[in-house]
């Protein structure tokens, strides 16, 4: 059992990104070799074309992981261009990747369908993580629901070349992450960078409290009973608190009288304490960026003889080896 998963360096995280997915990812590393995490900067680049920003999101991506919890004794971490064995595989499963099936993918056809013109990394971006997935013989790819498609290509790609040519990869299986954990920003949309209603995981303990002061709330009169379910500055307070705190919300919530601003002050307090520690982390990470690369380049080697292994075995089966 491999799991597998790959996060795009493309901004700050967010408390989203976090419950979403990050804390998941953390939550099955076990041993170093079953579970790999990579950073992908080979896929950020169809979006960012700024070198220095590029540079900086993917270190600043390590560092985050790493305060967050990621433990590289209980997995492996590295920069997915650290393996060049991927963007080889991937040209193998390009000669065989039907382009129907790439013009359904999401991503490819929402830029389409705005009218927009899309650049073939964009168009190829599945067919990348279908190699992503398959060098690593992983057999389990921890995803949030919007990537599901994605797998299901991986695994056409991987069938179709197994059919062709023999046995050459295993048919991973996506494990959707707890979808209940969607996150609302602050004004109760989906939180998402390209809506711009985020709280960032490391964001100024001074700003963030300015930030969630900003959630947006009903005009309902203060004595008015409210239901906490449908609120998304419950659900936000319900990713801190435990049990006791969120159940003695939710009554305040049914009883009435009590103001929002109380609620987001107490959801401030909890917010900053919840990643006081992860901050103390990053800090000391972050004076000490070669420590960070160390850990990459180790995660990288680590990663790269079985990312050579099932390339070669790619190689054999499709003739460019004998
Ligand atoms: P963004 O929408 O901000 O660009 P990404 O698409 O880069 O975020 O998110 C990476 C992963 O983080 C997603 O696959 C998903 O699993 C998770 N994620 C992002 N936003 C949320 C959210 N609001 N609630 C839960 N999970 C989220
Ligand atoms: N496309 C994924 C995302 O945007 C990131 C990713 C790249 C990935 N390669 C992967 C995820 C391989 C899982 C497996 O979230």
């Amino acid at each position: 059992m491999r799991v597998l998963s790959g996060i795009q360096p493309t901004g700050r995280f967010h408390w989203g990104n976090y419950f979403g997915a990050i804390r998941q990812y953390i939550d099955l590393q076990g041993q170093p070799e079953n579970a790999f995490y990579f950073i992908a900067n080979l896929h950020a680049l169809t979006t960012v074309r700024d070198p220095q920003r590029l540079q900086q999101n993917t270190l600043d991506a390590a560092i985050d992981l790493l305060a967050l919890g990621l433990d590289p004794n209980r997995a492996t971490l590295f920069l997915q261009s650290d393996v060049p064995e991927v963007s080889e595989l991937c040209w193998l499963l390009m000669t065989g990747a039907p382009m129907g099936l790439l013009e359904r993918c999401h991503a490819y056809k929402d830029k389409k369908a705005k009218g927009l013109t899309a650049d073939a990394g964009l168009f190829a971006y599945p067919v990348l993580m279908a190699a992503d997935i398959l060098i690593y013989d992983s057999t389990t790819v921890p995803v949030g629901e919007d990537q599901v498609q994605h797998i299901e290509v991986c695994r056409d790609l991987a069938a179709a070349f197994n059919h062709e040519f023999g046995e050459a990869f295993v048919l991973p299986k996506a494990k959707v992450l707890d979808t209940s954990a969607r996150v609302p920003g602050i004004d109760g949309e989906k939180m998402s960078k390209s809506y711009g209603n985020t709280l960032e995981v490391f964001e100024e303990p001074k700003t963030l409290r300015k930030q969630i002061m900003r959630i947006v709330t009903d005009s309902r009169p203060m004595e008015q009973p409210k239901e906490p379910g449908t609120d998304h500055l419950f659900q936000l307070y319900s990713l801190f608190a435990d049990d006791a705190q969120r159940e003695a919300l939710a009554a305040t919530y049914r009883r009435g009288g009590f103001g929002y601003g109380e609620v987001k002050k107490a959801l401030a307090d909890l917010a900053v304490d919840y990643f006081a520690e992860a901050r103390g982390r990053r800090a000391e990470f972050e004076a000490h960026p070669e420590q960070v690369r160390d850990i990459l380049a180790a995660g990288a080697a680590r990663a790269r003889p079985k990312a050579a292994e099932v390339l070669l075995r790619a190689q054999r089966a499709c003739g460019l080896k004998n």
